[in-house]
């Protein structure tokens, strides 16, 4: 069976060009004019592109004394109904859990997924155990990258000997390390002072994690991996002082790449003075929202390319959750929604503007996370024998964001009441259609495990910079006699 998607204009991150996109078995089997096939889905109109990749998501998430609502059902269809066709979570082993026991902890989470998926492995302890299972991670299991919490002390937040000592161990495995950056210290010194004056509401949550406390923790990781020899992958970067680090590093050579998420782009820091508590608890999320500046920060950062993917952090939790922290701001679960928001939203907020290009939506939405996580061209392309994981994306398309409309379990979103232009007419993943015009057709369980191998180009590059530069004996002609 052949499906035509006809009469659509093609985006990728590189190329714009009227042409016809045949799909059979799951793959893209020619691109050209007039093509035939079995079935046609019309494109007039539309711009066909490679589905989202969200490289950040928390499904069904033991986190803060609860699970996040949205599961890999609910998830990857919120996920499809805004056009993302492929998601990366986290897996997240408990202090002292090992790495494999959490991994199939995942993999069974994992099996009602709409799309296909991929995990990244978090580093939160650091043992002889965890440093054996981090090959068997990259190389038995396909996960390539791992993830570092600097903050959540007393929960999930490692110490820098221990990055040290698991960037290393990355580097030789030919892995990528990531960093949720904020300086973990700090903010429970803040936290602690913000509760003793008796500052206890969700307003508090954004003043205990001031935009220092990401700059500083950016720019350690940095270093941290500039001298383990390693690529790094900053999470969430939301303010100026986190991006200065990054695109300081990058113009000094240094192998680094940032994500804003589509939230700190679009909401600010006056969501947390709502006078309604839920409203504002809602919004509470690691780093908070900033101040409007920072944001110009961020599209100038994808506009210019020093910041490259755009995600969602996707951790959602439901009022009643958010309520565990009346009273006492730091037991509000941290973490907000958007996997069905992002792509209309930086489409609404980035290309009807202005601000980004078309191509470069493409770019920072699916094809440079696919090449970071070393999945391209199987993902984040258009091209023959690619996975036709596919949006036909129609600008003209028109809805006000509305929690009583989503697909995400939670009972409210965080971009209630936004209008977006710019939504997907169709998505496929591996060919099905799985959103038509608006109506989720996706099958439970059609997601598969999307593998990943080491050693992508850019750890190559580095590891060869890396030997070339690394410290040597020099071998001396004249050697002084001892004790002279
Ligand atoms: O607040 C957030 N971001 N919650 C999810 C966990 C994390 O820090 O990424
Ligand atoms: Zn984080
Ligand atoms: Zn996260
Ligand atoms: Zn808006």
């Amino acid at each position: 069976m052949t499906t035509i998607i006809k009469n659509g204009t093609i985006v990728t991150a590189d190329l714009t060009y009227k042409a016809d996109v045949a799909v059979e078995n799951g793959r893209i089997s020619a691109i050209g004019p007039d093509l035939k096939g079995d079935e046609t889905l019309d494109a007039t109109g539309c711009y066909v592109m490679p589905g989202g990749i969200d490289p950040h998501t928390h499904l069904e998430m033991p986190f803060m004394g609860t699970y996040s609502a949205d599961d890999f059902e609910s998830g990857t269809r919120a996920a499809l109904s805004g056009g993302t066709t492929m998601v990366v979570d986290f897996a997240l082993p408990s202090p002292g859990q090992g790495l494999l026991d959490a991994l199939q902890m995942w993999d069974n989470k994992s099996t009602r997924a709409h799309c296909d998926y991929s995990f990244h492995m978090a580093v939160t302890w650091w043992s002889e155990q965890v440093f054996n299972e981090m090959e068997a991670v990259v190389r038995q299991k396909g996960i390539t990258t791992f993830k570092h919490f600097m903050a959540y002390k007393g929960a999930l937040m490692v110490n820098d000997d221990e990055m040290y000592a698991s960037f290393r161990r990355c580097a030789e495995l030919g892995a990528i390390p990531l960093v949720h950056a904020e300086n973990g210290d700090v903010v429970a010194e803040l936290q602690r002072r913000l509760l003793d004056e008796g500052n206890n509401g969700p307003e508090a949550h954004a003043y205990s994690r001031p935009p220092e406390v990401e700059g500083e923790a950016t720019n350690r990781a940095i270093m941290i991996a500039d001298m383990a020899g390693v690529p790094l992958y900053v999470v969430h970067v939301s303010c100026e002082d986190a991006h200065e680090a990054i695109r300081r590093a990058r113009m000094l050579g240094k192998r680094v790449w940032g994500e804003p998420l589509i939230q700190h782009l679009t909401l600010d820091e006056s969501e947390y003075a709502h006078p309604d508590w839920d409203h504002a608890a809602r919004r509470v999320m690691s780093p908070p929202f900033r101040d409007k500046r920072h944001q110009d920060s961020l599209w100038a950062g994808l506009a210019s390319g020093s910041l490259s993917v755009v995600a969602t952090d996707h951790c959602a939790f439901t009022t009643a959750q958010k309520r565990f922290g009346v009273g006492d701001f730091t037991k509000i679960p941290n973490g907000t929604g958007g996997l069905e928001d992002r792509l209309p939203m930086l489409w609404t907020h980035g290309v009807a503007t202005g601000r980004l290009t078309p191509n470069e939506f493409v770019a920072v939405t699916s094809t440079n996370i696919a090449k970071i996580l070393n999945c391209y061209p199987k993902k984040g392309a258009v091209l023959v024998g690619a996975d036709a994981d596919l949006i036909v994306w129609d600008p003209e398309k028109e809805k006000t964001i509305q929690a009583a409309n989503q697909q995400s379990s939670i009972d409210y979103n965080v971009f209630e009441g936004h209008k977006v232009k710019g939504l997907p007419r169709f998505t496929l993943t591996r060919g099905r259609v799985a959103v038509n015009d608006g109506d989720f057709v996706g099958q439970e369980g059609h997601g598969q495990f999307v593998r990943r191998e080491p050693n992508g180009a850019v750890n190559k590059a580095l590891s060869s910079w890396k030997d070339l530069t690394a410290p040597r004996k020099v071998e001396r002609t004249g050697i002084p006699a001892s004790g002279v």
